[in-house]
């Protein structure tokens, strides 16, 4: 094992960097573009079962210290989109399909052909913080992510993810039901719900009003929840939200994090960012006597260290 090398729920990762839902990865071409450019693995769009053209515009805005989104979950639907995997496979590193639906039924069905895609794994995306009907919406009751979980957990044979919702009072127990339906490993956050306005045109500036807020605004937040989620469940935690530096994801893994996800990063500075975030984690590791970065995992717990 190199020392950047990682096992996260059974998938061997070069390095414990993945391209997060969302950005650089509606087509093939474009996942493979950041496979080669070194992140570890990549997570796909969230696919549904039907093809969703998504909120009217402007769909994104460019904040401070983030950005603010509210897609609609866009997407060509699975059909259409297996192709798009099957793709991404020749990039040498392990593809993890991101899956929404409005059923427990259409999300462990999704579960099913995105691994009959090619996926290595699955993301369940229980966590879009605006789109009616799915993600959050049903992601925020621990009995529905226990049972989404469970029936998911059921229909395949890859590795599942429940990827899950800071828009709650209790990140950690949506993280114990996840663990009780059976899920492999579990990643936090998805965004944080926002919304900014215009003062000129005095109105919402999105299309859809409000948005999910992600990039550095809302690292403390993941770190935080990840913190959490590490002491509750027993399964790993893959960690999201505001990663830049090799620094932000040391922070993220020291909270108990076996993997970071980068995904605003990647829209800031180009999927450049990979090889940048993992020769930063290499150095910390060099300068403070760390061979493997699963020592580093989890260490700012006390009791850890
Ligand atoms: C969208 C989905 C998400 O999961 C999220 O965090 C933000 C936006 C969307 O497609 O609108």
């Amino acid at each position: 094992m190199t020392h950047l090398e990682v096992e996260v729920c059974g998938l061997r990762l070069k390095n414990p960097t993945m391209l997060a839902s969302g950005v650089f990865d509606e087509t093939g071409k474009s996942m493979l573009a950041v496979a080669k450019a070194g992140a570890g693995a990549i997570v796909t769009k969230s696919i549904g079962m039907e093809p969703r053209p998504g909120h009217p515009n402007p769909s994104v805005v460019e904040l401070e210290h983030g950005l603010l989104n509210a897609m609609g979950l866009p997407n060509p639907g699975i059909k259409l989109y297996a192709s798009e995997i099957k793709e991404a496979k020749k990039g040498g590193v392990p593809v993890i399909g991101s899956v929404f639906g409005g059923t427990e039924e259409e999300i462990a069905e999704l579960a099913r052909l995105v691994v009959e895609a090619g996926a290595d794994a699955v993301e369940l995306n229980l966590s879009c913080p605006h789109a009616k009907g799915y993600g959050a919406e049903i992601g925020s009751s621990p009995e529905a992510v226990e049972s989404i979980c469970k029936l998911a957990k059921r229909r395949t044979k890859g590795p599942v993810f429940a990827k899950l919702t800071p828009n709650t009072p209790s990140i950690a127990d949506l993280a114990r039901a996840a663990e009780r339906g059976g899920a492999d490993g579990i990643v936090a956050i998805n965004t944080l719900k926002g919304m900014a306005i215009d003062t000129d045109a005095k109105m919402p500036i999105l299309g859809n009003k409000i948005g999910g807020l992600s990039g550095p605004a809302v690292k403390p937040v993941g770190v935080r929840c990840v913190f959490e989620i590490y002491e509750a469940v027993r399964i790993p935690v893959v960690g999201v939200g505001g990663i830049v530096t090799g620094r932000d994801a040391i922070e993220y893994i020291m909270a108990g994090a076996s993997a970071v996800q980068i995904g605003t990063a990647v829209w800031s500075e180009g999927p450049i960012v990979f090889s940048k975030v993992c020769k930063e984690i290499s150095k910390f590791m060099k300068d403070n006597q760390y061979q493997t970065v699963k020592e580093i995992v989890g260490v700012a717990h006390p009791g850890k260290r």
